[in-house]
């Protein structure tokens, strides 16, 4: 693509998609979901803060990536279960750009068992990982938000914790409570002009889904009635959706992105 082309099309984007903020936290983004969360709201031209916890390797290149197609970027590292950590980071950014103006709490993990075989830590492990460090994300961002009266927040949970799934009680339990939690936190923040919003992606392809066999990913596509997996761009779009002015009058909600495998 030459630069011209390049540049009508940011422009396409951010005349098409209105942002009154500026700046953008992703966590856990140097890879999957996250990082196409980073590109798409790059384009549409948000400064976007990559979050890594341990290599730095894929979140530079992700922000040289970006450069190169003319977004705005910068990368920090912390780990979002570390509360202290997740803090220092938000208003770290707030110092630096002047404000904190969206959060994307996207970090998460899986440790799928049997629920006969899970142990405790297994169970708290996984929900402090995708629950917790999305409260400490959602806390901080409301302080912060709060003194600009502005600002919106993107929790990433999942079809699981809409409709549950065996072998994942644990992932479950979190991503239902990342959904009943946003609501609350969509009550407490809309005073102050603070929206909290919730995506359930379904089946969605990322490295780890095209590891599966051929019959895997055909069985799983027959299941779903907009028969294909959903791409880490159907959720970003999602993503910069609820971020943006035009979802200004939607808070609490939860956005469903899986081809209708759940209505
Ligand atoms: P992924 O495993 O490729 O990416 C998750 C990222 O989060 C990784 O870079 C990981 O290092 C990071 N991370 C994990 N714990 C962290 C921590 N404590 N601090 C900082 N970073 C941390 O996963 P994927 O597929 O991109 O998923 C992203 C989000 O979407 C997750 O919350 C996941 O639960 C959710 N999701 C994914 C679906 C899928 O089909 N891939 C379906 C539904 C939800």
């Amino acid at each position: 693509m030459d630069k011209f082309t390049l540049e009508i099309k940011i422009l396409t984007k951010r005349i098409s998609m209105k942002f009154s903020g500026k700046n953008v936290l992703i966590t856990g983004a140097s890879r999957g979901i996250g990082a196409q969360i980073a590109r798409t709201l790059a384009g549409y031209g948000l400064k976007v803060w990559i979050n890594y916890r341990s290599a730095p390797e894929p979140a530079d290149a992700l922000l040289e990536e970006i450069r190169a197609n003319g977004g705005e970027g910068a990368v920090i590292k912390f780990d979002a279960t570390n509360e202290a950590e997740f803090s220092e980071a938000l208003s770290l950014i707030a110092q630096s750009d002047g404000e904190l103006s969206y959060l994307v709490n996207n970090a998460g993990i899986t440790n799928d068992k049997l629920a006969l075989r899970m142990k405790l830590e297994d169970f708290m492990g996984v929900i402090e990982a995708n629950l917790s460090s999305a409260f400490i994300g959602c806390r901080e961002a409301l302080k912060l938000m709060s003194k600009k009266r502005f600002g919106a927040v993107v929790n990433i949970a999942s079809i699981v914790g809409e409709m549950g799934n065996a072998g994942q009680v644990n992932y479950s339990a979190s991503k239902g409570g990342m959904i009943a939690m946003s609501k609350s936190f969509a009550k407490e923040g809309a005073a102050r002009g603070i929206r909290f919003n919730c995506i359930t992606p379904g089946f969605i392809a990322t490295d780890m889904t095209d590891a599966l066999s051929d019959d895997v990913k055909a069985s799983y596509e027959a299941s779903i009635p907009l028969k294909r997996l959903g791409s880490t761009s159907d959720v970003a779009e999602g993503v910069a959706f609820l971020l943006s002015d035009g979802a200004g009058y939607i808070t609490g909600e939860t956005l469903k992105i899986n081809g209708g495998l759940y209505m």
